[in-house]
């Protein structure tokens, strides 16, 4: 069989993201650091680490080792039942170190989506404990993305990803704006666009009445819904909301965890402690997946400890014990490689390289980004400030693998999230290729 006849059978998502290439040229089959291979041969900087997921970077043998080692050792048990397995327990206890405050209590899942299932679970049981039975509705934000799964389309804030799937949404669940300083700032500064947004906020909890809403769910950073950077205050002003109304606060670091953002959690910027968080990716640079969500001392207190039927749906594979030594192997490498510390300090690298290079050009809205969360917001070069064509954006994907790069053109913006070890050198490449693909791209357009 050849690869376009194995091919076939898989279900790469019936996207085609990359029309003017063949199955086959699409096949990745090794890589190493910030590059990946393709079968045939070509050599790509991985600009979008994966799904903004592998942030060590590819081929780290000691991964490969603790895997191998803990497979041999125990490959499986459950952490159902009160059963426990080293790995996890130790994984377990390095989240409550790592995280802020008093995030002290986990339970793991395995996708992103699972984790925010977990979260909304745990909050609702929480006010269930508490005495309050009505509080059960989770408020999100319009271009949130929280997961692939029935219970986290209700908290999805991206229409046309749910179209189809509308009768199976939970009704009552509001989504309001996030502050998109780029799109909604006006002729008013930050500070007014995070008062107005959390004013909203505040309103759309009172219409739905406080006394039903359990929780409010954000990306401190909204990835998929176009890489919305809300200014520095957001996240302070949706804490004390909350704190205001007796709702809690669960932040989806899925994809801001564990560095991306030049910090070990994006909330850490605002020094603002959720209620509960969710993440995944990061967490084991996605040799093995593993998610997890974590919980303030509180919410776990009020869950009774003598209870021998679950209340929160843990999974056949919570704590799987190979998925949490990669984990403990991939934070070690974190820690050890200062990886923290590079994206913080290569996330300026590439935000200032993009912006000397193309912030002036016509078709170029914004370059904005945080630690290794960085991306050009593209516009019609009519000084309109209307998005680009998204058929000219995907253009973008076009040249910059032609060029030797993989991005991530969606939406309005291409998105970059390139793994945190990769180096000056390496960014500047990056920049280089990023650069002459919107170069050639304004070019094509205004002749
Ligand atoms: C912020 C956020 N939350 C949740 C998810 C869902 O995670 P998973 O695909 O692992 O279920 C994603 C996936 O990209 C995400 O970006």
């Amino acid at each position: 069989m050849t690869d376009a006849e194995m091919i076939r059978h898989l279900w790469t998502h019936k996207t085609q993201n990359h029309p003017w290439l063949s199955d086959e040229d699409l096949l990745i089959t090794r890589a190493e650091g910030v590059w990946v291979w393709t079968q045939r041969g070509k050599k790509l900087l991985d600009g979008f680490a994966g799904l903004a997921v592998v942030n060590v970077g590819h081929g780290r043998r000691e991964i490969a080792e603790a895997i191998a080692e803990q497979t041999v050792r125990l490959a499986y048990y459950p952490t159902t039942r009160q059963f426990s397995n080293r790995p996890a327990a130790e994984l377990a206890a390095k989240l409550a170190r790592l995280t802020p405050g008093d995030l002290t209590y986990t339970m793991f899942a395995v996708s992103g989506s699972e984790a925010n299932e977990r979260a909304m679970q745990m909050a609702r049981y929480y006010w269930l404990a508490r005495g309050h039975a009505s509080k059960h509705k989770v408020i999100s934000f319009q271009g949130g993305y929280h997961g692939a799964t029935t219970g986290t389309f209700a908290v999805c804030g991206l229409p046309h990803m749910l179209q189809a799937y509308a009768p199976l949404q939970f009704p009552g669940f509001a989504k309001v704006a996030p502050p998109y300083p780029f799109r909604d700032r006006g002729i008013g500064t930050d500070e007014e666009l995070v008062e107005r947004r959390a004013g909203e906020l505040r309103e759309a909890i009172g219409r739905e009445g406080a006394e039903t809403v359990s929780a409010v769910i954000l990306e401190p950073i909204l990835s998929s819904g176009g890489c919305i950077i809300p200014p520095l205050g957001w996240l302070r002003a949706v804490r004390s909301i909350c704190d205001e109304l007796e709702v809690l606060m669960i932040a989806d670091e899925v994809i801001t965890g564990f560095g991306r953002t030049g910090r070990w959690f994006a909330c850490e910027h605002e020094a603002v402690v959720p209620d509960l968080m969710s993440v995944a990716k990061g967490i084991t640079s996605g040799y093995v997946p593993l998610s997890a969500t974590i919980a303030r001392q509180h919410l776990a207190d009020a869950f009774p400890e003598d209870a021998t039927e679950e209340n929160v749906h843990p999974n056949t594979y919570a704590g799987h014990p190979v998925a949490c030594a990669a984990a403990l192997a991939n934070l070690g490498i974190m820690e050890q490689d200062g990886l923290v510390e590079n994206a913080e300090k290569m996330g300026k690298r590439l935000l200032e390289g993009l912006q000397s290079a193309v912030g002036q050009h016509a078709i170029v809205g914004e370059v904005r980004g945080r630690g290794l969360m960085v991306c050009i917001d593209l516009v019609e070069p009519d000084g309109s400030g209307r998005p680009l064509d998204r058929k000219r954006l995907v253009e973008i994907e076009r040249k910059a693998w032609d060029l030797g790069a993989i991005v991530f053109a969606r939406g309005t913006a291409v998105r970059l999230a390139p793994p945190l070890c990769i180096s000056p050198a390496e960014v500047d490449q990056l920049v280089g290729v990023v650069a002459e693909s919107v170069d050639a791209l304004q070019r094509e357009i205004t002749g």
